[in-house]
């Protein structure tokens, strides 16, 4: 799947704009606060129905506007027009061949896409939220199944979160319903685990050994996947930690607790790690990501590479534009500030490239 035209209307700083892109290699060049990035986060909204750095979709309307919107024509062996529109105080359309989809998660998984952006860094420097985002949306986008209990799971949690407020205001604590909701997180939680931990342990080899690539192998890195579930029952859990639920009122053990750790050579990657050693880290991740996606809907995602060199010595950039020269990639955009660089890039490759300057 590749995108061939993008038109933005009143999208952050776009009020109206064409793009026509090549289904190999795009280079998007221009100043700080030209408007890279927001090209990347349209395509995004396009994908998967939402902007890649906020879910407040208000934002991405232009000021003094009251509505953007997005029209992306993809193909592949058919054509495929999505439109995504956002009015303000009203709700959000996304629609595929004009036909309007009645939940936006419907569309997820259709056009799959990885983003690598500077802003990433907080998934290394940040809380747990930012990891299980990652990870929901890399299994999000293979499978189904997955964003429906995720779905199912977050509804329970926030009913099981409010009733426990309720009772600390009543001083009346209904066991009852607490075990409704028990055994409602149980079935859906351990369904998200067996998934979480299917894919993150296909996704470890693979970003020790693109860590090792990017590298050239100075150092090593790995990660570990930790869950209330790899140590018990989700249902036990739940039910050991109602005392301390009730006390705290709010749900103190599940899948929402979940984490993942990343190491440098064996120590803390956050702690220990330089700048140009977590974005590497982070492409290696990102490019596992890419790998699974790639492997299991049979189709290369859409790429989508903002500020690309930024923080990266000449030899990691070196290492990292033949890997994407390589055959394993399809549609790719690549954002940066520096034309010369991109001049240079696109010289040397033997892809066909569209080169947006603006
Ligand atoms: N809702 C909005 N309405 C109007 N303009 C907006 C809106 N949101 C963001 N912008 C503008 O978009 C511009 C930033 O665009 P973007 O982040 O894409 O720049 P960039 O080219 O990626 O820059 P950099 O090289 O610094 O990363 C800023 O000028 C900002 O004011
Ligand atoms: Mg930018």
């Amino acid at each position: 799947m590749y995108l061939n035209q993008l038109t933005l209307t009143n999208f952050k700083n776009y009020k109206s704009e064409k793009f026509a892109f090549s289904p190999a290699l795009n280079f998007i060049t221009g100043s700080n606060g030209a408007g890279k990035t927001n090209v990347l986060d349209a395509i995004h909204y396009l994908c998967l129905g939402k902007s890649y750095f906020h879910s407040i979709d208000l934002n991405s309307v232009m000021h003094t506007k009251n509505f953007f919107r997005l029209e992306g024509d993809f193909g592949n062996e058919e054509k495929l027009n999505i439109t995504n529109v956002y009015q303000q105080g009203g709700k959000k359309e996304l629609a595929k061949n004009s036909v309007v989809y009645q939940r936006i998660i419907d569309h997820v998984g259709l056009i799959p896409v990885v983003m690598i952006t500077p802003d990433d860094q907080l998934l290394i420097d940040e809380g747990s939220e930012e990891r299980r985002r990652f990870i929901d949306n890399t299994i999000s986008q293979i499978d189904h199944t997955y964003l429906e209990n995720l779905v199912a799971y977050n509804k329970v949690l926030q009913q099981r979160n409010a009733a426990l407020k309720k009772f600390a205001e009543n001083r009346n604590v209904d066991h009852a319903l607490l075990e409704s909701y028990n055994e409602q997180l149980a079935a859906s939680g351990k369904n998200i685990f067996s998934m979480r931990q299917k894919y993150f342990s296909s996704m470890i080899p693979l970003l020790e050994k693109k860590y090792e690539l990017l590298s050239n192998q100075k150092e090593k890195v790995t990660a570990t996947y930790n869950s209330v579930c790899s140590k018990e029952n989700l249902l036990d859990a739940l039910k050991r930690s109602t005392a301390k639920d009730v006390a705290t009122q709010r749900t103190n053990e599940g899948i929402h607790k979940d984490d993942f750790d990343f190491f440098l050579n064996t120590r803390s990657l956050k702690k220990f790690g330089s700048q140009g050693q977590k974005k590497s880290f982070l492409m290696a991740l990102k490019f596992s990501q890419f790998e699974i996606i790639a492997a299991e809907k049979n189709e290369t995602p859409l790429l989508l590479l903002d500020d690309l060199f930024d923080k990266l010595d000449e030899q990691r950039s070196e290492n990292i534009l033949k890997l994407i020269s390589s055959n394993g990639f399809g549609q790719v955009f690549i954002t940066d500030t520096n034309e010369e660089r991109i001049n240079k890039f696109s010289g040397q490759t033997n892809k066909e490239f569209e080169h947006w300057s603006i």
